[in-house]
């Protein structure tokens, strides 16, 4: 209700400094990281406790400023990044669009970020409370993006709860090749290691591997993506990133080049993630992410077969209430469909 009242002054101003005065309120809020409480949402995924499956997706805190303010707004989990080794300004500005009349947003950040160290002392000081992804991606100008990714995991693996390796921003020129079948393999060997290398000799903090991939897919890759993260044993695939795709649209900046998210990413996101269902038959636990604003959704999502779900440009139209809207919601579609949790609504469609 309050942010319908001051959206249309957060929407006057030029989307990504809105991005970043809503950062530094969430910074200045700095509450405490709530305590873990088992409600009727909580699920259990990738051996990982979440008190509920609505997290935020990759992209608002790329530097982990903010990971536990998410959580204090209602997020089950909050994934931050994509952080890069060496820090890096990204694109040039303007490289964030509102298309509010499709409810969308266009970016193309290109991995603008703080860099590795920087994040690492974000997150130093924090306690170990509340489900913590950390999102890895490669330097731009990288010479050997695979050890990017591997010196990414070894640096973070102590810090994160999960780690997601990102190969599907479209705005990183070459990057999404790693989705390929040779390249891919090669790469979550370097990181599975990588992971290996950093635990030393306490083997009880493993953070689970999940890949991150684009819903530009042909059903040729989803196979082989699929047939490779059970291979490796990853934690889960999230599906999607932003497309490069251009639905029909209406609003003044459609035109504008970089990945498409929001309300036209829903049809396409969710098309994939019941084609990775249908690949991988349930062998592997899937994040559902693009197009997510309601209840509906996170529920039609799940019953194709996602475990949690994750959202970002719904939030920029629906405030920060959206973690607590959805969630009340999803609760009230598990009792109306006599589930009696997530897990037994998974795949369910
Ligand atoms: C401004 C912006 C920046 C993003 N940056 C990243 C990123 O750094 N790493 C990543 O994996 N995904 C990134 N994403 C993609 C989101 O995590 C998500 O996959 C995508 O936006 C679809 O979800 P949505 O429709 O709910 O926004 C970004 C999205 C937006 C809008």
């Amino acid at each position: 209700m309050l942010y319908r009242l001051i959206r249309p002054a957060i929407f006057a101003l030029d989307a990504e400094r809105a991005h970043r005065l809503t950062v530094a309120a969430l910074k200045f809020w700095s509450p405490p990281a709530p305590d873990f409480v088992a409600g009727p949402l909580a699920t259990r995924v990738a051996g990982l406790h979440f008190p509920n499956p609505v997290g935020m997706a990759a992209g608002f805190d790329k530097d982990a400023e903010v990971p536990d303010a998410l959580l204090a707004l209602g997020f089950g989990f909050a994934e931050v990044g994509s952080i890069t080794p060496q820090p890096q300004p990204g694109n040039p500005r303007p490289r964030l669009f509102r298309l509010a009349e499709d409810e969308a947003v266009i970016n193309r950040m290109g991995f603008n970020n703080g860099g590795c160290a920087a994040a690492m002392q974000n997150l130093a000081a924090r306690p170990r409370k509340g489900i913590l992804g950390i999102n890895v991606g490669a330097n731009k100008d990288s010479a050997d993006r695979v050890a990017d990714y591997a010196h990414m995991t070894r640096a973070m693996a102590p810090l994160a709860d999960y780690l997601v390796v990102n190969i599907s921003s479209p705005n990183t020129p070459g990057l999404r090749a790693l989705q390929d079948e040779a390249a891919l393999v090669g790469l979550l060997d370097a990181v599975l290691e990588a992971r290996g290398e950093s635990a030393g000799a306490d083997r009880s903090h493993l953070p689970p591997i999940f890949l991150k991939v684009a819903p530009d897919l042909e059903p040729a890759d989803v196979d082989a993506i699929s047939r490779i993260a059970i291979d490796k044993a990853l934690g889960a695939l999230v599906v999607s990133n932003t497309t490069i795709a251009r639905p029909p649209l209406n609003s003044a900046h459609a035109g504008e080049a970089g990945g498409l998210s929001g309300a036209p990413l829903k049809g396409p996101a969710l098309e994939r993630l019941r084609d990775f269902r249908k690949a991988t038959g349930g062998a592997i636990p899937l994040v559902g992410v693009g197009g997510i604003a309601t209840a509906e959704d996170a529920f039609a999502r799940i019953r194709a077969g996602a475990s949690l779900v994750q959202l970002y440009s719904a939030m920029i139209y629906a405030g920060p209430g959206i973690a607590r809207d959805i969630t009340a919601g999803l609760e009230l579609l598990m009792r109306q469909y006599g589930f009696g949790s997530i897990a037994e609504a998974v795949g369910t469609e």
